[in-house]
């Protein structure tokens, strides 16, 4: 990545986003490539960064959308992403967003309980349409992940168990209105073991054999996202291993695979930029406070995750921090008992990792506006989201005061 930090901050100011379409294209490429002996879909997940250049950068490469919102499917479509490569996820749909996204004609509706079958069969009955129906499976698979993104085990919300997959399906298949289309699993995020992967992928694509053995035969097998990508010094899946994987299991089915990968395009495109505001001592504990803040980039105070930080100074006297904003709760860190250089007013602090599932997680916690989003691409930088200003803020609250 070769990015001049301190330039964008002079145009942008402080904090920002900057993402290096570059790399983006580049993961994307690796993936599809991997994939190259079937024909696959590349469906992104929007909710990894939604930016609308991000998702538009991403269309151009071919890619389609996995969203979770009917507000994500209206971002795909604004930036051109075909209905027919938009899938739309989630355990929790509102009967209005199944209607738009039956309206919407787009390629398929991944459930995830039995009464959502019923909800969306009674839906596109009233519109007198057929949904395409793709169907979660939980294979109860422990993916090794943090378990707040773990979502592939029984006890997890997600999905339903093989049993009520089978009943489901040929429910579809009796119903004028529901046409079995695809099948889904998705068992957790930051998969960094292939081991857990390989095992749901053959659970589910031997649901798939059973299916096709009573006439039911399935179209499109989604395996889901959750790729790692390296925060610190994480081993990864190689991603043709990966796409082996599923094209062994899915031998002799003629069936295209779907992958939705979201942090693995995005994650490591990303950089957070934020500035020195003070140091202070409290006792023996050394603090660096930045302008940015846990409402900007929640991840460590979340997850506890990690991000690689770096002071971008020449300053060789360093020593034990943490990493703070200026946000009145003690969970508002970036990093914990962290050596860094010692600081002046305005140095930059560089925060990677930062492209996936930062952004989209901000909030204007404490009134703090989000900040702004840039891209670079092709050595070019652009401004692909404003800095939000106090106005934005309190928009839509003013005409109400009495
Ligand atoms: N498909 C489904 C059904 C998903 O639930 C997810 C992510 C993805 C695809 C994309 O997963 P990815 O390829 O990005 O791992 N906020 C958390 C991550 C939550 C992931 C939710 N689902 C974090 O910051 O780590």
């Amino acid at each position: 990545m070769n990015i001049n930090f301190k330039e964008l901050a002079q145009k942008y100011q402080t904090p920002y986003y900057v993402y290096d379409f570059d790399h983006i294209t580049n993961q994307y490429e690796e993936l599809k490539s991997a994939f190259r002996a079937r024909k696959s879909l590349l469906a992104y997940a929007v909710k990894a960064n939604s930016n609308l250049s991000v998702i538009k950068h991403l269309a151009s490469l071919g890619a389609g959308a996995d969203c979770v919102s009917i507000g994500e499917v209206k971002r795909a479509l604004k930036v051109g992403i075909a209905p027919y490569k938009i899938i739309f996820s989630g355990v929790g749909k509102i009967d209005s967003e199944i209607k738009e996204a039956l309206e919407l004609g787009i390629l398929m509706i991944n459930v995830e309980s039995d009464a959502e079958l019923n909800r969306v069969e009674m839906i596109a009955k009233e519109l007198d349409v057929v949904a395409r129906i793709s169907i979660r499976v939980n294979p109860n698979i422990d993916p090794k992940t943090h378990p707040y993104i773990s979502t592939g085990l029984h006890e997890n919300k997600f999905g339903v168990d093989i049993d009520t997959a089978k009943r489901m399906y040929i429910q579809c298949k009796n119903s004028d209105n529901l046409e079995p289309t695809g099948i889904h699993l998705h068992i957790g995020s930051q998969l960094t073991e292939l081991q857990p992967i390989k095992e749901s992928v053959k659970i589910v694509a031997d649901l798939v054999k059973n299916l096709a053995a009573i006439k039911i035969e399935l179209s499109f097998f989604d395996v889901g996202g959750g790729l790692g990508i390296v925060y610190d010094d994480e081993k990864l899946i190689d991603t043709y291993e990966y796409a082996q994987t599923i094209l062994d299991s899915l031998f002799g089915l003629d069936i295209t695979v779907v992958c939705e990968p979201g942090r693995f395009l995005v994650g490591n495109s990303g950089v957070f930029v934020t500035k020195v505001l003070y140091e202070k001592i409290n006792g023996e504990k050394r603090f660096v406070i930045v302008d940015g803040a846990m409402n900007d980039l929640i991840r460590p105070s979340l997850y506890n995750a990690y991000h690689k930080i770096e002071v971008l100074n020449n300053n060789e006297e360093h020593s034990d921090c943490n990493l703070v904003g200026p946000v009145c709760e003690s969970g508002d860190f970036f990093a914990k008992n962290v050596d860094l250089p010692k600081t002046e007013h305005n140095d930059l602090v560089a925060i990677y990792s930062a492209g996936a599932y930062c952004y989209t997680m901000a909030s204007n916690y404490n009134t703090r506006g989000r900040v702004a989003e840039i891209a670079v691409e092709d050595g070019e930088d652009r401004l692909i989201r404003k800095r939000e200003t106090f106005e934005d803020i309190i928009a839509l609250e003013e005409e109400f005061i009495k």
